[in-house]
């Protein structure tokens, strides 16, 4: 039977490498937001998985809510296109939101998303990713808190896809070229 492992070729962040960045970064934001009303906004479905870790690393109250958007698709290249799957639950009035993402890629997604946010009446909005790949950048994202900064490889794994599979895989690796060329 083929293996998992086989699909990747180099293992780039481990779980316990995950966890403590995620402790620190939670220790950073329960200072920052100290006696703020913080709302953790998280993008599905990639950000399921960091959203779990951070949330339950957070020593702070902190409601949870989740918007589903898309735009990669069955795909290693963004499409450039943000369509929305699920919108949140919250008015964002008055709320301080803290999107929580898994990456950041070209960029496309995020500032399609503050663009959208800015005009919903956040009293303010800031982002939290844990990867970011500064060589793909195609638009600027202030990002405020940043787990790993990683070259421009298609990685999965920790809730990141190629085509749905390998949310699951407890590391976030470089998926192998042969698997979608
Ligand atoms: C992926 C990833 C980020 C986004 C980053 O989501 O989870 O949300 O792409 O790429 P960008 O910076 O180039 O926009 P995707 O569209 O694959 O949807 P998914 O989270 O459901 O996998
Ligand atoms: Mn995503
Ligand atoms: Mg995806």
């Amino acid at each position: 039977a083929a293996e998992i492992q086989d699909d990747l070729s180099e293992i780039l962040v481990t779980e316990e490498q995950i966890r403590e960045k995620l402790d620190e970064l939670a220790a950073r934001v329960a200072a920052d937001y100290a006696g703020k009303d913080l709302l953790l906004v998280g993008v599905l479905k990639g950000a399921f998985v960091v959203m779990a870790d951070f949330a339950r690393a957070l020593p702070m109250h902190a409601p949870i809510d989740f918007m589903a958007v898309s735009s990669y698709g069955a795909s290693t290249k963004s499409s450039g296109v943000v369509q929305i799957r699920k919108d949140l639950d919250t008015d964002l009035h008055g709320k301080h939101v803290l999107i929580v993402e898994d990456i950041i890629d070209s960029g496309l997604t995020l500032s399609w998303l503050l663009e959208n946010f800015e005009s919903r009446g956040a009293e303010s909005i800031e982002v939290l990713a844990l990867l970011r790949k500064p060589e793909a950048a195609k638009v600027h994202i202030d990002c405020k808190y940043v787990g790993f900064d990683i070259p421009t490889e298609f990685v999965v794994g920790y809730g990141l896809d190629y085509a749905e599979r390998y949310r699951n895989l407890r590391d976030v690796a470089v998926l192998a070229p042969h698997v979608y060329s």
